[in-house]
């Protein structure tokens, strides 16, 4: 299926893991996957999650400052918990927690109100649904998922008919999100326990399109989805095609308190930059409390994003990814006319920035965000092998604190040499 364009245009997009892990603030699912947590105390934040200062406007509005044009949101993670009135069980924070209320409806509303699209995660997994440990992946990609009893079925026990009921819950769970929210975007997750034969993912891709075709869906889709998600890890070359990198702003999805490990703003603007330059989006997460309020000094990562974003705005939106290693020490992006090539400067230019192997004339370099036009010459250069291109750095007044971007305006479309110069 042809990706929507309002994917790659949105560079940057919010991730929030919400869900009863947040009470006692352990791992998401995870915690009780894996021992760290009772299966039942795990279970028993059930009666701690109370959404009390749920606010999805205040989200919003938060996710628009912070430059982002799409919110992702955990409808349900493993642990099986729906975060909406599912028909399929009660185990949803509407049945069993004191929130009492559906949390998706206001999220949808409120993103759409401030013109973001809709993003839904979706765990294939369940690990707490009884029929999910019903089947055995028939080559797991690690011995734990064998072995784990959330997970699969004990050696010879596998049930074909639970399986089959597990996907038919699977099924109308989806089904539920598709019509009543009508995301644009559905963030799977947790495929890596069955093959995609088991997941019928086919069938689930089909059922998903034929409520909207337009949505679009991630790699954890398999070979359905429309995108590739490299999870935590920078990628060193763009992936193929369209691509999202997420991203903790800490080290943790959900809220865990005693993670102060937050990456700093212009850590941030790095990722960010890096992301866009290879023509990825960023999926930059946060964990807010089981009262619904993001903490402070994530709200203030995401403010202090959006403040350098919006100063650069035309270095960001409307550009594709920019030249390829080698030509300037940084990221760069590229206007979708070609003739404009924004250079990203991490560290404060001294007396000249250099730009290589550029083929099409320069007509003019700014400073993106105070117009200061910079002098500007090519140097060397014989036949096919054009000259460096010698920037004079802007003045202190005119670096930004974070990353001063400097964009160079060419007389035509991008044109870059990439051989090894002349014999
Ligand atoms: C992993 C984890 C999960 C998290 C996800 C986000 O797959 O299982 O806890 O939600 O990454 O990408």
């Amino acid at each position: 299926m042809p990706m929507q364009p309002w994917f790659s245009e949105a560079k940057l997009g919010i991730f929030v893991h919400y869900g009863i892990y947040a009470v006692d603030g352990v791992p998401e699912s995870w915690s009780f996957y894996t021992g760290q947590v009772p299966h039942d105390r795990y279970m028993k934040q059930l009666d701690g999650f109370t959404a009390s200062d749920y606010d999805p406007r205040a989200w919003a509005g938060l996710f628009a400052r912070a430059g982002a044009k799409y919110a992702v949101l955990t409808a349900r993670h493993h642990d099986g918990v729906a975060l909406w009135d599912t028909d399929q069980g009660d185990l949803s924070v509407v049945r069993q927690t004191p929130a009492g209320r559906d949390l998706l409806a206001g999220y949808a509303e409120a993103l759409r109100e401030q013109g973001l699209k809709v993003g839904l995660y979706y765990s294939h997994s369940d690990w707490n649904h009884p029929d999910y440990a019903s089947a055995v992946h028939p080559d797991p990609p690690n011995e734990e998922v064998r072995a784990n009893r959330y997970a699969s079925a004990a050696p010879g026990q596998e049930d074909p008919e639970a399986w089959a009921r597990f996907l038919a819950y699977r099924n109308a769970q989806v089904g539920e999100l598709v019509t009543r929210f009508r995301p644009d975007l559905l963030w799977f997750d947790g495929e890596w326990e069955r093959s995609e034969e088991q997941w019928e993912m086919r069938e689930l891709s089909e059922l998903i399109l034929a409520g909207n075709p337009d949505t679009v869906l991630n790699a954890r889709m398999l070979s359905y989805g429309n995108y590739s998600t490299p999870e935590q890890g920078v990628p060193l070359l763009p992936p193929e095609g369209p691509w999202e990198l997420c991203l903790t702003v800490n080290d943790s999805w959900g809220f865990q308190p005693q993670d102060h490990h937050h990456k700093s703003v212009r850590q941030l603007v790095r990722y960010f930059a890096e992301t866009i330059g290879m023509g990825g989006n960023l999926l930059l997460d946060v964990g807010p409390r089981e009262d619904g309020t993001i903490p402070a000094e994530q709200a203030a990562r995401l403010e202090g994003l959006g403040t350098w974003i919006a100063k650069h705005s035309e270095a960001v939106y409307g550009t594709v990814a920019g030249l390829p290693a080698g030509h300037h020490y940084g990221p760069s992006t590229l206007s979708a006319d070609r003739r404009t090539l924004y250079l990203m400067c991490f560290d404060t230019p001294r007396e000249t920035v250099s730009l290589r192997g550029l083929r099409t004339p320069v007509t003019r370099v700014r400073v993106v965000g105070t117009g200061t036009e910079l002098g500007h010459r090519v140097i060397g250069g014989l036949g096919d092998v054009p000259g460096v291109l010698w920037i004079d750095a802007p003045e202190a007044a005119d670096a930004d604190e974070l990353a001063t971007v400097l964009a160079v305006e060419l007389g035509g479309e991008l044109d870059v040499y990439r051989g090894t110069g002349r014999d």
